[in-house]
């Protein structure tokens, strides 16, 4: 059992404290905003993430797990005073991609200024690399008197929607730093996961995040360019990313062909990792097209719409008069994260281009609501199917994999199904009458 305090309790955070209350230890979490704390203290979560809930609730009731919005009380506790203290706060994308820092040396000046007997910093938040040296100086700077310190790179690997199972089955834990005495003790904590632990320097590490996704985001734009191209040739993308994901040294993961990655880290990290190239006089060439296939993956789904539906003739407003749904407002199923989201993105290119928009989500309504104009959101995917033009499934939610199709159809003004997903059997949609396009699928 070791005491630990946790900085941020987003997605990050306030997962990463939880599991480790869950494996025994004694977590204070803390942060800024006041109402997630006191809703976090009734035991009210700021995201969707499922499991999170009831496993907040057991590790609070068992007095393993607290919230609060004080540094020294999370730092400090008389009960037992924090051996290590993890960074989890965000790091949003800044003008030129780079990413924005300022919440990180926020919290790494508080820290110098509260911490009263020797700490263990570690860095879980995405940060470019040469930040755990730079975390070090603030901390080192900003303390009123020295006391001892160490920081440790701990990337995180969670996905959002399997969060807790990827945090308690991880493919590796990896930790940087100079002390390897503060490395191993930050290993302790993860020896019942019992997954492979790499140890290695704080920059490497740092590395070893973005390496990881914009490797698979780069799987992700290299099968969306194999689906374009399946399209021109009448080849079938799923059967060939089967046939691919056999070869062990491929994999068949992240090889789904659709909207593109969105979310709050591929997005951001991709962009960061070239902005750290060319900042260092580098092309990251390769980095360049992955965002470029991945922009054009969006919009290729509103030129399949336009040219099933679109007015002829005009070049501009082509969506005019037509009503398109749209089924899926989340990055992915399984969150309600809206956070460059394909599917908003999608439906702004629709208004632009003269379009009416229903849509539903199971669980991010009220997140875009926040974000989207003149869009009917709907209580169901037959009410957004009612007297719709087009359907554009965006989001792969286990709901929309059995619809009754038949009444679907039956309710469409036009029976048109633009499938970003490859959720459907296209020759079973062609049966039912519809007008079908997924990515990737040939014709
Ligand atoms: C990602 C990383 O996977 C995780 O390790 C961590 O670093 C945080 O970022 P997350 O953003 O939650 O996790 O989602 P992920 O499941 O990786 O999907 C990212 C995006 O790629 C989603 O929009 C998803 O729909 C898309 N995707 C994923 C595809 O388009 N095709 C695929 O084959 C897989
Ligand atoms: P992520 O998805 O990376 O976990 P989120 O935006 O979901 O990011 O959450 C980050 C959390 O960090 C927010 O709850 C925010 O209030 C908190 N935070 C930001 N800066 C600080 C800070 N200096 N001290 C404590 N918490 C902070």
């Amino acid at each position: 059992m070791k005491n630990i305090a946790v900085i941020g309790v987003g997605y990050v955070g306030l997962v990463t404290g939880t599991c480790f209350a869950d494996l025994g230890n004694r977590v204070t979490c803390v942060d800024v905003n006041e109402e997630r704390i006191a809703n976090l203290k009734q035991g009210i979560l700021p995201i969707y993430e499922p499991g999170l809930e009831e496993m907040v609730r057991r590790n609070m009731a068992a007095g393993r797990l607290s919230f609060t919005t004080s540094y020294a009380e999370a730092l400090n506790c008389p009960e037992g005073s924090a051996e290590l203290v993890f960074i989890a706060v965000n790091t949003p994308a800044g003008v030129d991609g780079e990413a924005e820092l300022r919440y990180v040396r926020a919290a790494a000046e508080t820290i110098a200024q509260t911490m009263d007997h020797p700490l263990i910093i570690v860095n879980k938040s995405t940060v470019p690399v040469g930040t755990g040296d730079w975390v070090a100086d603030i901390v080192k700077n900003k303390q009123p008197k020295p006391i001892p310190f160490s920081v440790v790179s701990n990337p995180e690997f969670l996905r959002e929607g399997s969060a807790i199972s990827d945090f308690m089955n991880p493919d590796r834990i990896v930790l940087g730093s100079l002390d390897e005495e503060a490395a191993q003790k930050v290993a302790q904590l993860y020896l019942p996961l019992r997954g492979p632990i790499m140890i290695t320097d704080l920059r490497t590490a740092e590395m070893i995040k973005y390496a990881s996704n914009a490797f698979l985001a780069t799987k992700i734009s290299f099968i969306n360019e194999i689906a374009n191209i399946c399209e021109a040739l009448g080849a079938d993308v799923k059967e060939v990313a089967a046939g691919m994901g056999y070869d062990k040294r491929i994999g068949r993961a992240f090889l789904d062909a659709g909207l593109g990655y969105g979310g709050s880290c591929f997005p951001k990290d991709v962009k960061a990792l070239a902005h750290m190239a060319n900042v260092q006089g580098k092309h990251p060439q390769l980095l360049e097209a992955v965002m470029q296939i991945n922009a054009d993956a969006r919009r290729s789904i509103v030129a399949k719409v336009r040219a099933l539906v679109g007015n002829n003739g005009a070049h501009l407003n082509r969506l005019e008069g037509r009503t398109i749904g749209v089924l899926g407002l989340a990055f992915k199923a399984n969150t309600d994260d809206i956070r460059e989201s394909q599917p908003i993105d999608i439906i702004r290119m629709v208004q632009a281009d003269g379009g009416m928009v229903k849509a539903y989500d199971p669980v991010a309504m009220p997140n875009a609501a926040k974000v989207l104009q003149n869009v009917k959101l709907c209580e169901d995917a037959y009410e957004v199917a009612e007297g719709s033009d087009a359907l554009i499934l965006a989001t792969e939610w286990n709901e929309f994999k059995n619809l009754d199709l038949v009444r679907i159809k039956r309710m469409m003004k036009q029976p048109v199904i633009v499938d970003g997903r490859n959720l459907y059997d296209p020759s079973v949609m062609r049966e039912l009458g519809f007008i079908y396009r997924g990515v990737g699928r040939g014709y």
